[in-house]
């Protein structure tokens, strides 16, 4: 077998063996196949895509390459989520203390930021003294006490998938479904739940702006799933604009907090109903798709799932204070209002562009070593279907004071709002579920 061999096969179109997808990726881990062979092999994939059985194999090989986290001391059914990556999108510190409460059990590693969207680490960096660094044991122990725990992802997860990732970042190579499946899917499985909900967006922020792209990303990570012995659902909804009405760290555990306290922003909480429903169901905990809508309900109503937020960060050493005192958080030196010139109504919010105004006020970085200002960041006013006069405030920047940061934030949250002169209707968040079974409409 040699890496030639399997270059030229894939570039004719023939699917590759388990043992040859073994060899690719052992040998390319070890240094043994050199980048450009490995960018031609990917740059093959890009044009000729891979078999489901392919993916399955691909991905196993990758989750190989490193640690998997053994999850078998942790009592119940462990159950994991996952987004594709949203502006705004708080949902992991919304559903993980939810979905605990609702009594599925949620051991969970988390990341930083990537492009211009935001990381859960960060989010939840902003809460003082809160830890996400555990060492096994401990992260078991808070898991086995309070069914919930978050933790930051460890270096030696999946690291054939960081290998493959920066090199499919520099070839044009990272809009492969099948390589996008397998890179998402290796270092869901390598992290040890028994069941995986995946959030796949689609939209104008998207990773798969196209439905039908998105439609078919999620059926590969659910036929991934299914050959890895997993339960894995994924549910498709839309990236049409900022989700809910926080971008920025402490911002948006504000509005997580808002949301456990039942007034969280609709299309948030219409999102994190249905995500809930998916991991209850995926658990087991509920029977039904509709039992597990109402017990979501039911415990966002109740304040169960507020409650087990406290108990989080109570665990990791943080703050909870903050539940009752959001203002314990950190906050912005100065606020700043953006007008909007144009009337009529708002038509479409870009969230890539919001989501880098936020960045571009310090919310993100710019480079890997730059430090979060964890305070700043938008709250958006207005929203797709809302009517705007001229001269009123759309969205208010939280900022540092500095001008120029402020400038370039104005101009990109100007741009991202599309205001015209008909009523638009908001696209609608929940496109479809993807299961084993097949795709199904979402009630929630
Ligand atoms: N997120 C990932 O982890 N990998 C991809 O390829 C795309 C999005
Ligand atoms: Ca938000």
């Amino acid at each position: 077998m040699n890496i030639y061999e399997l270059i030229k096969k894939k570039r004719d179109g023939t699917s590759l063996s388990k043992q040859e997808i073994t060899f690719l990726i052992d040998h390319y881990t070890q240094g043994a196949i050199p980048d450009y062979q490995m960018a031609a092999f990917l740059m093959a994939v890009y044009f000729k895509g891979m078999t489901s059985r392919e993916c399955v194999d691909f991905t196993l090989a990758i989750v190989d390459s490193g640690d998997c986290i053994d999850l078998t001391a942790v009592n119940g059914f462990k159950v994991d989520k996952h987004s594709t990556g949203g502006v705004g999108d708080t949902t992991t510190l919304v559903l993980a203390p939810l979905v605990a409460s609702c009594g599925a059990v949620v051991a969970k590693m988390t990341g930083r930021e990537l492009g211009h969207t935001g990381g859960t680490v960060d989010k939840l960096e902003s809460i003082p003294g809160m830890q996400l660094d555990f060492s096994q044991n401990r992260f078991i122990d808070i898991v086995n006490q309070i069914k919930v725990c978050l933790i930051s992802q460890t270096a030696r997860l999946a690291p054939a998938d960081k290998m493959i990732y920066a090199l499919r970042n520099v070839t044009a190579t990272v809009d492969s479904i099948p390589l996008i499946a397998s890179s998402i899917m290796s270092k869901k499985l390598a992290a040890g739940a028994d069941g995986i909900v995946l959030d796949v967006k689609t939209g104008n922020g998207a990773f798969t702006p196209r439905y039908e792209d998105a439609l078919e990303l999620s059926k590969i990570m659910v036929a991934i799933g299914d050959g890895a012995g997993k339960q894995v659902e994924a549910v498709i909804t839309s990236m049409e604009q900022p989700l809910g009405n926080a971008i920025g760290n402490a911002l948006e555990v504000r509005e997580a907090i808002e949301t456990l306290a039942g007034n969280g922003p609709a299309d948030f909480v219409e999102l994190v109903t249905a995500l809930g429903a998916g991991m209850l169901r995926v658990a087991g905990v509920a029977e039904s798709y509709s039992k597990a809508v109402e017990l979501i309900k039911t415990n966002i109503a109740n304040h169960k799932g507020l409650e087990t937020l406290r108990a989080l960060i109570d665990a990791q050493g943080g703050d909870a204070r903050v539940i009752d005192q959001p203002d314990l958080l950190p906050q912005a030196e100065q606020s700043v209002l953006v007008k909007s010139e144009a009337a009529g109504y708002v038509q479409q919010i870009m969230a890539m562009e919001v989501g880098l105004a936020s960045k571009t006020l310090g919310a993100g970085r710019m480079q890997k070593e730059d430090e979060i200002n964890p305070a700043v960041g938008i709250i958006l006013k207005k929203k797709i279907g809302d009517q705007v006069h001229a001269g009123e405030t759309i969205a208010v920047l939280h900022t540092d004071g500095n001008r120029a940061k402020i400038d370039s934030a104005r101009a990109k949250v100007l741009a991202a709002y599309r205001i015209g002169p008909e009523k638009t209707v908001p696209p609608p968040l929940l496109r479809a579920r993807v299961s084993k079974k097949g795709v199904q409409p979402v009630k929630i």
